[in-house]
């Protein structure tokens, strides 16, 4: 029944594609979906139309945009040069959740798509929505997530509808998305060795594999509010407070699963005790454990890909319950758990609590 469901929000959406590839044409500004996060999207070439962008989501101008493609063709015409390394990450992983920062062809995109960058960051979704709205517009399309800046991005277009109604020109519903986190945004270095500067969708492990070269991660990605030394990030949106819930959220770490739950469970009752309306975000085995206003499932720790395909959707439900005080579960750190972790501490303001 689910995938019926899709198949016709999909087919519902096809029918719009050439209305939204029109507007995009012309200048304005469409959110669709793609298998990571829904985007908003305009003509990367047309300042105007990028500018609209920037407006809708309340966006840091100094934050650039990725530019999304739906053929390999097209990149030469945005990039002066694309390396070996390069070459077999898209090979590899297009169409799908992976951004290449690439040197930028001077004079074809709007400035204002790469923040007076040199370089540009491209990707080609996979999602058939994406693809044929991209292809049908004949444009390059900027596109950032579709949220509010600041807010978790969104993975249904009710999420877009909450964000940006009366700001963008369309939208097209394609149903939840797939992945749940945005792509991962990679840069590969002179000696072609692979630099994370977003974890995302498409794991260290996986580039590794697929490059034969080594990956590191950018390690300005993340700081604490205390840290001293900042270290500026290579991609200057992990600098930027994002997904943050209204609601105070702490991350437990460390600790067996009794330790945590056993904390967790104590701090939502004193919090419920303060007036705190509560909630808690936890892994489907030990979800049973916890008693509070807003109880959200993050799936099995066994596959985190429920995990990422939630998280979004469980950070604005606590909003929408109108919880206040929020504790959640951590998972572990390797494959789709770096990223998950990544955005569950920027939600948090980076307050985690080690036990
Ligand atoms: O999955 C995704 O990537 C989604 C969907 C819509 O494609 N898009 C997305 O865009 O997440 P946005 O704008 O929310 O995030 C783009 C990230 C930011 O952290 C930005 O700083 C980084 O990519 N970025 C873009 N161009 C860059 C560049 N030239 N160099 C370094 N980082 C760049
Ligand atoms: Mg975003």
């Amino acid at each position: 029944a689910a995938a019926e469901a899709e198949r016709e929000a999909v087919s519902r959406a096809e029918q719009s594609i050439g209305r939204a590839a029109a507007i995009l044409r012309d200048g304005g500004t469409v959110a669709f979906p793609t298998e990571t996060v829904y985007g908003l999207g305009a003509d990367a070439r047309n300042t105007e139309a990028v500018e609209a962008i920037f407006k809708a989501k309340g966006r840091p101008s100094d934050n650039p945009l990725i530019v999304h493609i739906a053929d390999a063709s097209q990149l030469d015409g945005l990039v002066t040069e694309v390396s070996d390394t390069a070459r077999r990450l898209m090979a590899a992983f297009w169409p799908g959740p992976l951004t290449l920062v690439l040197p930028l062809r001077p004079g074809v995109l709007s400035p204002r798509v790469t923040a007076g960058l040199t370089t540009v960051g491209i990707r080609m979704p996979d999602h058939p929505i994406a693809l044929k709205l991209i292809g049908e517009s004949g444009c390059p399309v900027a596109a950032p997530s579709a949220n509010r800046s600041g807010r978790p991005s969104p993975t249904l277009a009710s999420h877009v509808e909450e964000d940006l109604s009366g700001l963008i020109d369309g939208i097209l519903d394609g149903g939840p998305t797939g992945v749940g986190l945005e792509s991962t945004v990679v840069q590969v270095q002179e000696d072609g060795s692979v630099t994370v500067l977003r974890p995302g969708g498409i794991t260290s492990e996986q580039l590794a594999a697929a490059s034969g070269t080594a990956v590191t991660t950018d390690p300005g990605i993340e700081r604490s509010p205390d840290e001293e030394e900042i270290v500026a990030p290579k991609s200057p949106g992990m600098k930027y407070t994002h997904y943050a819930p209204k609601g105070a959220l702490t991350i437990v770490q460390g600790g067996t699963p009794e330790q945590v739950s056993g904390w967790i469970d104590e701090q939502l009752k004193a919090a419920a005790g303060r007036g705190e309306r509560t909630g808690v975000m936890a892994f489907e085995e030990h979800i049973g454990r916890y008693a509070a206003d807003c109880v959200q499932s993050l799936g099995s720790l066994a596959g985190l890909e429920a995990a990422a395909h939630r998280l979004y959707a469980a950070l604005r439900r606590m909003d929408e319950e109108g919880v206040t005080f929020i504790l959640s579960e951590a998972c572990p750190e390797e494959g789709l758990g770096a990223a998950i972790m990544n955005r569950l501490r920027k939600a948090a303001g980076q307050r985690v609590v080690r036990l």
